[in-house]
């Protein structure tokens, strides 16, 4: 007699619920498809309802109450359990929306995240994709502490720094964003509520894809910033392709994929910082490295305990 796999190895998969933001447009949308088609129930959620049935609930998040709606609106769509989401609701670096990037980028996934734990864990393996972007380290000079109040809740102070200057404060709020939501992850997905709960949660950050958004871009007055960008490649990202990434790192796959970057962007990222990272820890690390350590011996521990 052998062994029944796990239920994550299964395959055909079972049906599962996953939740994706930003499903009316660009890659939420393609990701939301490809899901449906392999036989995922999704509930897809976006400030617009284009009408053709992928909106389940319309939500804005870019508000407070807007999120809360949102968190209350999918715990009941999805009954308390919830086996993965995609989180791809999110503004490009466009001059004027600049308060809106800040919320919608990293509240907008945040507080969805922090409101549903309760449902991914549930799950008991529950696999989470933030759609950061590779502008977290290809935008040079982004302000640092901007970047920690964003990701702390804090975007009024946020704005107060990347406001001057001017002609940077889109390009640099954008990469805020990002940079502060996958801090965000990074930082919760080892821990005992996520990790320890057995939800895998991870950033997917792409390059230049070919959405609405990156077209809005390319008519507006960045164009030839955006157009002189190196990607090595040769070729613009398509909103499938990154989709398919989204379905591996929901899949199982992803069983040991944990607080990972997964960068898919034609090469930009390599090109800029090659030899930047992996790389050892600095001395200047070294006691913070160390306190990692006795941390994760007691929480051990701890955990044995009860
Ligand atoms: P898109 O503009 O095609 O789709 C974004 C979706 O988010 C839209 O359906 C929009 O209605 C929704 N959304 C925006 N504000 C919202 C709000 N307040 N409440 C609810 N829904 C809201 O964009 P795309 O390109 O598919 O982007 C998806 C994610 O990937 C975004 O987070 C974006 O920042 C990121 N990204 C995009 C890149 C690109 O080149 N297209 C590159 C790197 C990252």
């Amino acid at each position: 007699m052998t062994a029944a796999p796990p239920a994550s190895e299964g395959d055909p998969r079972q049906a599962r619920t996953i939740l994706v933001t930003g499903a009316a447009s660009g890659m939420g949308a393609a990701t939301a498809t490809r899901l449906r088609g392999a036989g995922d129930r999704v509930i897809g959620l976006d400030r617009n309802d284009p009408g053709d049935g992928g909106i389940d609930v319309v939500a804005d998040l870019s508000t407070a109450e807007g999120r809360r709606q949102a968190v209350a609106a999918v715990r009941e769509a999805c009954g308390g359990r919830l086996d993965g989401a995609v989180l791809a609701a999110g503004l490009g670096p466009v001059p004027g929306r600049e308060r809106l990037i800040a919320e919608v980028n990293v509240a907008g996934a945040v507080d969805l995240l922090v409101g549903l734990r309760p449902a991914l864990a549930a799950a008991g393996d529950a696999k989470v994709v933030v759609l950061g972007s590779n502008s977290t380290t290809t935008t040079p000079l982004v302000p640092r502490r901007a970047v920690a109040h964003l990701r702390d809740g804090d975007v009024e102070a946020a704005l107060r720094r990347l406001r001057r200057p001017r002609a940077t404060y889109a390009a640099f709020t954008y990469a805020a964003s990002k940079l502060a939501v996958t801090h965000w992850v990074r930082t919760a997905a080892t821990t005992p509520d996520w990790a320890g709960a057995g939800i895998r949660l991870n950033v997917l950050a792409p390059g230049a894809v070919r959405t609405p958004l990156l077209e809005e871009q390319l008519a507006g007055p960045d164009a030839r910033r955006i157009r002189a960008f190196p990607v090595p490649i040769g070729q613009y990202g398509e909103p499938d392709q990154v989709a398919r990434w989204a379905e591996l790192m929901l899949s199982s796959a992803a069983d040991s994929l944990v607080g990972s970057v997964v960068v898919v962007d034609g090469g930009s990222e390599a090109w800029f910082r090659a030899t930047d990272w992996p790389r050892p820890v600095p001395a200047r690390r070294l006691p913070a490295y160390l306190l990692g350590m006795r941390r994760w011996s007691s929480q051990r521990r701890r955990a044995r305990r009860e």
